[in-house]
């Protein structure tokens, strides 16, 4: 039998998406570990009684140590995934996104796992010259959270080659869909977006809006997390998870109305600090090498979004 598979931040939004994916895949169970701060367990409501729950902080060696097991595929993604976060509040970014991944690359190796899959940024790119961003282009990241993300890859590529840990690291593009929490201040753009059109509110894009993203479903990005896992050939390398398109924010904003029936003008507000212009994935090397096949368009990606908040609103 093989060992069960560790989700980090498996309580969250991406993090949650990949164990429903993982049961669906025919895993048994999963071993989730986090700290809740972001994680929710009604994100993983339907599929408790096939989850070992486990509310640690991957700060905490100690404490996640023992939940690693010889030839487990851990699947790396608790994090605090922001941008604006990492500059406002630099120390908390910093000890999960570095600290913390030291502790899970460290705790895999001396378990003995097979391979760690981390969710690494593709924030890490910077404003490139060029798009879209090939994962040979020098990374220049422009926040803490960027070059936290990117030791991230750093870290993992030296466990691969020094510790003979098998890794593999994956730049996640701007995923969205349902169960991404709309509420904080730190929220992704796209739940802000949907919370905005279902109630007939204007968000406020920051800047002149013409900065663009290539926007990820999350089930595409679960599905090539699970792919990355079994992949032969790529330890130790990064790959973009994305979609190889790329929206501007009032593109973006205007098509969510137009699939909802409305018709609703943003506020603009001052550019945000440490924020990337364009954002694209060359997606030819996850296609070659991890079998990446994106099933969802954009605006697919949006209805199911969008149905889903209409829903559990
Ligand atoms: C996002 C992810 C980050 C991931 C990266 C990968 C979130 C919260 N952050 O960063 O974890 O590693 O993609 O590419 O999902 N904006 C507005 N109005 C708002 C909120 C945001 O105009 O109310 C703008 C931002 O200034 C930015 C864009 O929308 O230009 C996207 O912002 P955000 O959703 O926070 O994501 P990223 O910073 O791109």
């Amino acid at each position: 039998m093989s060992a069960v598979p560790i989700v980090t931040g498996g309580a969250g939004f991406i993090g949650s998406a990949l164990v429903r994916a993982l049961l669906a895949g025919g895993a048994p169970r999963v071993t989730v570990i986090d700290n809740f701060s972001s994680g929710k367990h009604e994100n993983l409501v339907e599929v408790a009684d096939r989850v070992d729950v486990h509310e640690v902080d991957i700060r905490d060696f100690e404490a996640i140590a023992p939940l690693f097991t010889a030839g487990a595929m851990v699947y790396h993604l608790a994090a605090i995934p922001s941008v604006p976060r990492s500059i406002a509040d630099p120390v908390p970014s910093h000890e999960v996104n570095i600290d913390g991944t030291f502790n899970v690359l460290r705790a895999a190796r001396e378990a003995g796992a097979k391979r760690v899959v981390y969710a690494a940024s593709s924030s890490a790119y910077g404003d490139t010259e060029v798009l879209p961003k090939l994962e040979s282009m020098r990374p220049a990241p422009l926040s803490p959270y960027a070059a936290q993300k990117l030791m991230g890859e750093y870290y993992c590529s030296v466990f691969s080659s020094c510790f003979s840990l098998e890794t593999v690291a994956l730049r996640f593009f701007n995923v969205f869909g349902p169960r991404q929490d709309p509420n904080s201040p730190y929220s992704g753009v796209l739940s802000i977006f949907m919370k905005c059109v279902l109630a007939g509110t204007a968000p406020t894009l920051f800047g002149d809006g013409e900065q663009s993203r290539d926007f990820t479903y999350v089930e595409d990005v679960a599905g090539l997390v699970i792919k990355a896992a079994t992949a032969e050939g790529v330890s130790g390398m990064v790959f973009n998870a994305g979609n190889g398109n790329r929206y501007t924010l009032n593109e973006t904003w205007k098509l969510i109305c137009a699939i909802h029936g409305v018709e609703i003008a943003p506020n603009y507000g001052p550019p945000r600090a440490g924020d990337v212009r364009d954002s694209q994935a060359d997606v030819t090397a996850a296609v070659r090498c991890l079998g990446h096949a994106p099933r969802f368009t954009f605006e697919e990606g949006l209805r199911r979004t969008l149905a889903w908040y209409a829903e559990s609103g």
